[in-house]
């Protein structure tokens, strides 16, 4: 089922930014990208690095680890290619991020 969770405050990640947290239990990294909000999980799977602690360059996060590259608006891994990561419904309601964490794309 739907629902979605309170995670951040928009003004707890600015433009070019992200914040790893966690959510019912899913650490999430959230980014925002010219003022839009993404969500995608933030454990890399080669070998388990936090993304948000890598390098964000547009819609690209760099693992801090060995360099694999992940778009975060759509969870892939664009190097290498390699399996994508969940991405997570994403809606502002005044100055909170809500993130649905039980609706992973793709399934
Ligand atoms: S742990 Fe992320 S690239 Fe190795």
């Amino acid at each position: 089922m739907s629902q979605f969770v309170k995670a951040a405050e928009t003004t707890d990640v600015q433009p070019g930014d992200c914040l790893g947290v966690k959510v019912e239990g899913v650490f999430i990294g959230i980014y925002n990208i010219d003022g839009n909000y993404y969500a995608m999980n933030n454990i890399c799977p080669h070998l388990g690095g936090v993304l948000t602690y890598g390098f964000l360059d547009d819609n690209v996060v760099t693992c801090p680890l060995h360099m694999w590259e992940f778009d975060v608006q759509t969870g892939k891994c664009i190097w290498p290619e390699q399996e994508t990561l969940p991405t997570y419904p994403v809606k502002i309601e005044g100055n909170d991020i809500l993130v649905d964490v039980d609706s992973p794309q793709p399934h």
